[in-house]
């Protein structure tokens, strides 16, 4: 059987870097476990469109949809900004979310032992928190029509967006939700503002009717959106595995992505239904951003991305035990008390730069062998 295929798309700003410490660990798992993979490299975001004149070139999105899983760094950078909203680097990411199908994220936050200190919240609250944000990502208001800027009858412009959801588009992640509760803490929480939407009682609707036909086993409780930010920052560890659209998740998971400690630390996949070879269409990114004011200075943080790595393994090649093996690897060296420049805080610490922390990784790797 042909290697498993993955397509690396680094993106734009600190993406390349980071994405080099991914290779690395790649390489590792080719020469000392005999895992390899088939491994192409294309262009996304503002380096797709200083090319191509587009932030994801037709070539590219076909190369998308027929590897096994697409691994990106970053888009984005103030370059861009001016550039027309059709072709943002922004616009290239979105467009492979859409295109892909790719309505499950999967956003953890887990707050690594060695970093409870590094939170902005008191360790106590964030210490062995590892909570799981699976925000929908195909829908709402980031694709509903009509959506655009218009004259408006008084001479202004009216803005319009448009958050739709359908019974499907719920159901569907309601029950990836469900399906990741099991295997965890068996809880689910549910957010939207059905207080206010018409979209958010239909969502509450579909998740419950999801709940009591097909997982009547795991616990679920519903919160408005609002509330539940507030509960994230007040105590965080109540939840296990939060629910909720792609705008309120969107803005969720980075609120509980602070909550332990660095934006540096946290991985996400995007996932699609199971095909026909039983692999979601999946696509596996740092939940940062492209970072330009550090690109190129050799402080970006790698973990997110290598992590991302490790969820690969572990959704899409069913090598749980090797993201588990990486995961460690990472515990290991914030343990032996190594930093990147963000992960600089009360506790000093090793300072140690991009690829010094890709070199400690993989050698916690050779010592797990
Ligand atoms: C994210 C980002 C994206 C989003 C941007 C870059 C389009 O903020 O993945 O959370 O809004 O979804
Ligand atoms: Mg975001």
């Amino acid at each position: 059987m042909a290697n498993p295929s993955i397509l690396i798309l680094a993106g734009d700003g600190i993406g390349p870097e980071v994405m080099s410490e991914v290779r690395k660990i790649i390489d590792w798992f080719a020469a000392k476990r005999q895992i390899k993979f088939n491994v192409s490299e294309d262009l996304v975001g503002g380096a797709a469109y200083d090319v191509h004149g587009v932030p994801l070139a037709d070539e590219t999105m076909a190369k998308a949809m027929s590897v096994d899983a697409v691994l990106l760094g970053a888009v984005g950078g103030p370059k861009y900004d001016k550039l027309d909203f059709a072709v943002k680097p922004e616009r290239g990411l979105l467009r492979l979310r859409k295109e892909m199908d790719l309505f499950s994220n999967l956003r953890p936050a887990q707050c690594f032992g060695a970093l409870a200190d590094f939170s902005s919240l008191k360790k106590d609250i964030v210490a062995g928190l590892d909570i799981m944000i699976v925000r929908e990502l195909t829908g709402g208001i980031y694709f509903g029509e009509p959506r655009g800027i218009f004259p408006d009858n008084d001479g202004g412009r009216v803005g319009i967006n448009t958050q739709r959801y359908t019974t499907e588009e719920i159901r569907r992640v309601a029950r990836s939700a469900f399906e990741l509760a099991r295997r965890r803490g068996n809880k689910v929480c549910s957010m939207e503002k059905a207080n206010v939407m018409e979209s958010g009682i239909l969502w509450r609707e579909e998740v419950t009717w999801v709940h009591e036909n097909e997982y009547a086993d795991v616990e679920l409780s519903h919160m408005y959106a609002d509330a539940g930010a507030m509960q994230l920052v007040r105590w965080p560890k109540q939840f296990d595995v939060i629910v909720t659209d792609n705008l309120f998740g969107d803005i969720l998971s980075d609120t509980a992505a602070m909550l332990t400690g660095s934006l540096g630390m946290l991985p996400s996949a995007s996932l699609g239904a199971p095909g026909k070879n039983g692999r979601p269409k999946a696509l596996y990114e740092p939940v940062h951003g492209s970072a330009p004011d550090i690109a190129g200075t050799g402080k970006a943080n790698p973990i997110a991305c290598i992590l991302s790595f490790a969820m690969a393994l572990r959704y899409s090649f069913d090598l749980g035990d090797e993201a588990t093996r990486v995961e460690q690897a990472v515990e290991k060296v914030l343990a032996d008390g190594l930093r990147t420049a963000d992960l600089m805080g009360p506790d000093g610490g090793k300072p140690v730069s991009t690829s010094e922390m890709g070199n400690a990784i993989r050698q916690a790797l050779d010592a797990s062998v």
